[in-house]
């Protein structure tokens, strides 16, 4: 076979795919040296080909140069995102005696097919994790995060019930930009500057943020602020540098500042100085002055936004704020359609439950949603045969769950009243149908 392929390439010698064939035939014969050869001879004509590189990277791992391999790899496994290449990536780099790097590699390829399993690497990095619990747990909780931010949202604003005008305003304020630039320059119109959510818990903010990147497909990197607080505590400056930069290095990239008066807040209990310099770091990468922040979307969220510094609302920072209000009739009935979608039901009355769930959150009426789930199971283990979710099952359980947006306005009011800087909460007091 690798005779009369060689002959047939002597009389075609730019034919591609016969190349290839060949090289991997000899391959496959543990020709190592003569397959390299003409690995290399197909990326000198076409200097992307991958079908070669992947080729490359195997003989490289075969005569245990595994340093070379892994350069050909980690650029390879990225674009392809293939099972195969994260774990010969992830074998390369464990033999190159980088267990951290060969864990992560091993996690990307489990986030592709969770069943695979590999013994080498099993046993390995199990054995690592004992004999060195707390640096291999460190590791892997530093993988996990690093796996969290590149999370790519499947859910977009179809998956959000209501929020219309919220919805516009992100749309307006940052997606519209991200995607014609050039429009915006022509009209002279600056760019750039986040938009702050706020409003009662459980009414949609963290959902709307991940949708924002979904609809974008864009990456998406939540960060809570106190996690960058307490775990880094001391190193938080460098912390909050460099998720700035993993969102630089993988635009679109929406960065997703939750419990951001966590920030202000923090004040009391951190030494001055050094929420201080937090702060001051934060505002920086906001403002993008040594970096770029081109691609990049920034969304916050917070429950308390009168704990938050003024800093953060100067122009290009977080210079609109929108109040997340508990959904209205519409609203809650386009909420439970979404939340029922895909479960069994018998036509549902949506209006009759969205009339019977004032001050209900998003969160509440999927708890309503789950009691009602909880209820059918049990009935339908007794039975054995699983029955639909109706009208009347929801309107029973409204009883046993209790709206929790009503907490939030009885503090929020005071601040509406009396910490009204110009106008900031005159939604909040409209809301609650007080007079200014
Ligand atoms: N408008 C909505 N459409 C669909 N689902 C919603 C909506 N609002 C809330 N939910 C559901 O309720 C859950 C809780 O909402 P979410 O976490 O976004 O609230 P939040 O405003 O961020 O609350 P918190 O202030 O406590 O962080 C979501 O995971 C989602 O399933
Ligand atoms: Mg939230």
């Amino acid at each position: 076979m690798i005779e009369s392929l060689r002959e047939a390439l002597s009389l075609s010698p730019n034919n591609v795919p016969l190349r290839l064939l060949l090289a991997d035939h000899l391959l496959k014969a543990s020709l190592l040296d003569e397959a390299e050869t003409e690995f290399r001879t197909v990326l000198t004509h076409d200097t992307h080909n991958k079908t070669a590189k992947r080729g490359l990277s195997k003989i490289y791992f075969e005569q245990k140069k595994y340093s070379t391999a892994i350069v050909i790899l980690e650029e390879l496994a990225e674009q392809e995102n293939d099972v195969d290449l994260w774990i010969l990536l992830s074998k390369a780099s464990l033999r190159n005696e980088e267990p951290a790097k060969a864990i992560e590699y091993y996690k990307r390829a489990l986030s592709l097919n969770p069943a695979y399993k590999d013994e080498e690497l099993d046993a390995h990095l199990k054995q690592g994790s004992n004999s060195n619990p707390s640096s291999m747990n460190a590791t892997i909780e530093s993988i996990e995060d690093e796996m969290r931010e590149f999370e790519r949202p499947s859910i977009n604003f179809e998956d959000v019930g209501g929020m219309e005008r919220v919805k516009e305003e992100i749309n307006i304020k940052i997606i519209q930009p991200l995607q014609h630039p050039d429009l915006y320059k022509a009209y002279g119109k600056k760019t750039g500057g986040g938009i702050l959510l706020y409003g009662p818990p459980g009414c949609g903010k963290t959902h709307l943020a991940r949708a924002t990147a979904g609809q974008i497909k864009a990456s998406f990197i939540s960060i809570g602020i106190h996690d960058v607080l307490n775990m880094w505590l001391g190193n938080s400056e460098r912390r909050l540098h460099e998720l700035f930069e993993t969102a630089r290095r993988q635009t679109p990239c929406l960065l997703f500042f939750d419990e951001i008066d966590a920030l202000g807040a923090s004040r009391t209990d951190m030494r001055q100085s050094s929420a201080k310099m937090l702060i001051n770091q934060f505002l920086m990468e906001l403002d993008g002055v040594d970096y770029s922040n081109d691609g990049i979307l920034v969304l916050g969220a917070t429950n308390a936004p009168w704990h938050l510094d003024a800093a953060f609302r100067r122009p290009g920072r977080f210079d609109r704020i929108i109040f997340v209000q508990p959904p209205d009739m519409g609203s809650r009935e386009s909420i439970l359609k979404i939340t029922l979608k895909d479960k069994p039901t018998k036509e549902i009355d949506y209006k009759a439950i969205a009339k019977e769930t004032p001050d209900f959150s998003g969160a509440d009426l999927k708890g309503l949603i789950d009691v009602v789930i909880e209820d059918k199971l049990r009935d339908s283990f007794k039975s054995g045969i699983p029955q639909p979710i109706t009208t009347k099952d929801i309107l029973k359980a409204v009883k046993q769950v209790k709206p929790s947006t009503k907490e939030w306005f009885n503090s929020a009011r005071n601040y509406a009243l009396y910490a009204n800087e110009s106008g900031l909460y005159d939604d909040i007091l409209d809301y609650m149908k007080i007079k200014k």
